[in-house]
């Protein structure tokens, strides 16, 4: 079954190939951000894209900034856990369990840097096991050398690196902490990032205003720097794909018209319809939409969507999509 948790990939991923293509294209010369709202996708082509890039001696890895946003220098040590993960199982194909505990204990970094013959590992770890745990006022350098690291260690492995971070918007947190009084957060990482040639990265954001402010407002330093694409919608056919996905019997050519309009083309609703049909009916899909389609769309309706489908007359669509089968 297609999740609508996490982010798909691979087979169950349906279309946004001329997104795909021009990501390609742009790979790896210019940085590049995802803009659209919730649930539109984002993640998942970020994901699709990472699985899809020909270059096995990358390492790659989506980092979610929302769900690690803690201070500057723990974010940073998140990151770097990623980074150090994406490397032993992405390019040397080895389990990473030595360095699991790296946030508590940098000292295993300092052995994996022996392990890996790495002087910029070596560097780093010596660097955070002096300055660990990181205190108000070493916050800003810890997250300097971190992100200085992803290019030196590329450098040094003669790899490349693509990043993936998403919902970058609540990286404006971090103004809030001291190092970045001033709202410098922005400017902070620009100056770091736009001197990297081997780290590629990859903003997504679904605060399309915020997104839109960091990456094109006139003082932003970011401004022209990044490449902006909007995610928008699916268009019918993509919907109709995405349905034969989820649906795993004969549906009429009305029913995938019903299904598009009521989805507008959203692509995680038409998987909000999928235990409705696969799952909890077994025989015919007439009485089961008339009697229990409320039950099955009720999360859809009034959790993980925020109201831009409205059903105003419920009655009328169950009658209207019984009669479709
Ligand atoms: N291209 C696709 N193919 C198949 N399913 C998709 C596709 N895009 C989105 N979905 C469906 O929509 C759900 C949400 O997608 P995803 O997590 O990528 O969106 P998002 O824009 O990153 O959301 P959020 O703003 O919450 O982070 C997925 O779990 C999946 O069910
Ligand atoms: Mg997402």
């Amino acid at each position: 079954m297609i999740s609508i948790k996490e982010p798909v990939s691979g087979d169950n991923f349906v279309n946004r190939l001329d997104l795909l293509k021009n990501l390609h294209l742009i790979y790896p010369t210019d940085n590049v951000a995802l803009i659209g709202p919730r649930r539109i996708g984002k993640s998942s082509i970020a994901e699709q894209f990472l699985r899809t890039l020909p270059d096995k001696n990358i390492i790659k890895f989506r980092f979610d900034v929302q769900e690690n946003n803690r201070s500057p220098g723990l974010l940073a040590m998140q990151l770097l856990r990623f980074f150090m993960f994406a490397y032993y199982e992405e390019v040397i194909k080895k389990d990473a369990y030595e360095i699991a505990d790296m946030e508590i204990n940098p000292n295993v970094l300092l052995e994996a840097s022996l392990d890996l013959s790495s002087k910029t590992l070596q560097k780093l770890s010596l660097f955070l096991i002096s300055y660990y745990p990181p205190t108000p006022d070493n916050e800003r350098e810890v997250l300097r050398r971190i992100l200085s690291f992803l290019e030196d260690f590329s450098a040094e492995m003669e790899t490349k690196t693509v990043v993936v971070l998403d919902e970058f918007q609540d990286i404006i947190d971090l103004n809030k902490y001291k190092g970045f009084k001033n709202g410098e957060i922005l400017g902070f990482l620009r100056g770091i990032i736009s001197k990297q040639n081997r780290v590629w990265y990859l903003f997504t954001g679904s605060a399309v205003r915020l997104m839109i402010d960091i990456f094109g407002k006139a003082d932003s330093p970011f401004l022209g720097r990044v490449r902006k694409f909007n995610v928008t919608r699916f268009n019918k056919d993509d919907t109709i794909q995405l349905i034969y996905k989820c649906i795993k019997r004969p549906i009429t050519s009305e029913a995938l018209n019903f299904l598009f309009a009521l989805s507008k083309g959203h692509p995680f609703m038409p998987m909000c319809f999928n235990p409705c049909f696969n799952g909890c009916h077994s025989g015919s899909l007439t009485p089961f939409l008339f009697c229990s389609f409320p039950v099955c769309f009720n999360p859809c309706f009034n959790g993980c969507h925020s109201g831009s489908i409205i059903i105003e007359n419920r009655y009328n669509h169950f009658c209207m999509f019984q009669s479709l089968f």
